[in-house]
């Protein structure tokens, strides 16, 4: 099958401290592909970089073909990204959020609507499609949310923890929203922590660790590597390969950064 993203000795450094450490891996046309790791792995970063949003230190990558550096503008055509925030204004409704989206990715308000009436029907928001997003739950915005980045119909759709802090309801409607999608083609790359959502989805799974790859395969491979439990899980799995410790680096280390920057501008003050 053919390969719509190449990831090659991709890096982010972010000063001395490296978040994605020469990651390389290939994604095939119309796969599931599950990105997993602890707190801090690097997963966001990668995505945030294949995304076009954030520039890579080093390395490369294509997708659909196309160089992620100097192609971003093509790049940009094939992607859509449900990213880690929910990306709406509170103080719109779902239909103005999807129409001024739809309009910054010039598409004509009516093929706008006619997308927006069946998405909004199958994740049950039609009832509430003209109040303001501001009123709503979080599972009822994430749901707006995947519509919006499904609007201009990619060809690969980045998903960064899409069912984080929602309902199990919202969760399985999301999910199975998401296989949907990729049934109608739709290439799909997923980060998540809930394992059952990782082992369900995915065709493939990689495993990344202090922004390295530690394991890329299907989840039913992968168990097989699990020697000393029997029946393993794909949790068992997960937790054999990343360790037991919990990881509170990452919080840690912002915190500590933001506090640093926030003293900087005081001491300048005359
Ligand atoms: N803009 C940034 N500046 C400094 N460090 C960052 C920045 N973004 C992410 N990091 C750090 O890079 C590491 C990877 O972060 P991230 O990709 O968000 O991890 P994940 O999504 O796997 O939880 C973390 O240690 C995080 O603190
Ligand atoms: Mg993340």
């Amino acid at each position: 099958m053919e390969d719509i993203i190449e990831v090659e000795n991709l890096t982010k450094k972010f000063g001395h401290f490296t978040a994605v450490d020469n990651v390389s891996f290939k994604v095939k046309k119309g796969e599931i592909f599950g990105f997993l790791g602890p707190n801090g792995a690097g997963k966001s970063t990668t995505i945030r970089m294949l995304t076009t949003l954030l520039r890579p230190t080093s390395g490369r990558a294509r997708i659909a073909g196309y160089d992620l550096e100097a192609q971003q503008d093509q790049v940009r055509r094939y992607i859509g990204l449900v990213a880690e925030k929910i990306i709406l204004y509170d103080r719109l409704t779902a239909d103005e959020n999807l129409q001024f989206f739809g309009r910054l990715n010039n598409l004509k308000p009516a093929v706008i609507k006619e997308r927006s009436d069946r998405w909004l029907r199958r994740l049950g928001m039609e009832e509430w499609r003209n109040h303001q997003v501001g009123t709503y739950s979080t599972g009822m915005k994430q749901r707006i949310n995947v519509v919006r980045a499904l609007l201009t119909e990619p060809d690969i759709l980045f998903l960064d923890e899409p069912t984080l802090g929602l309902d199990p309801q919202t969760s399985r409607l999301i999910r199975d929203f998401i296989a949907e999608v990729n049934e109608t083609g739709a290439t799909v790359i997923l980060t998540t922590h809930d394992m059952h959502e990782a082992e369900t989805l995915s065709d493939r799974v990689a495993i990344i660790d202090c922004g390295k790859i530690i394991t890329l395969d299907t989840t039913e491979n992968l168990k097989k590597m699990v020697k000393n439990i029997s029946n393993p899980t794909f949790e068992d799995v997960f937790l054999t390969l990343t360790g037991n410790t919990v990881r509170d680096i990452a919080s840690s280390r912002i915190t500590s950064a933001s506090r640093r920057w926030h003293g900087r501008p005081t001491n300048r003050v005359r």
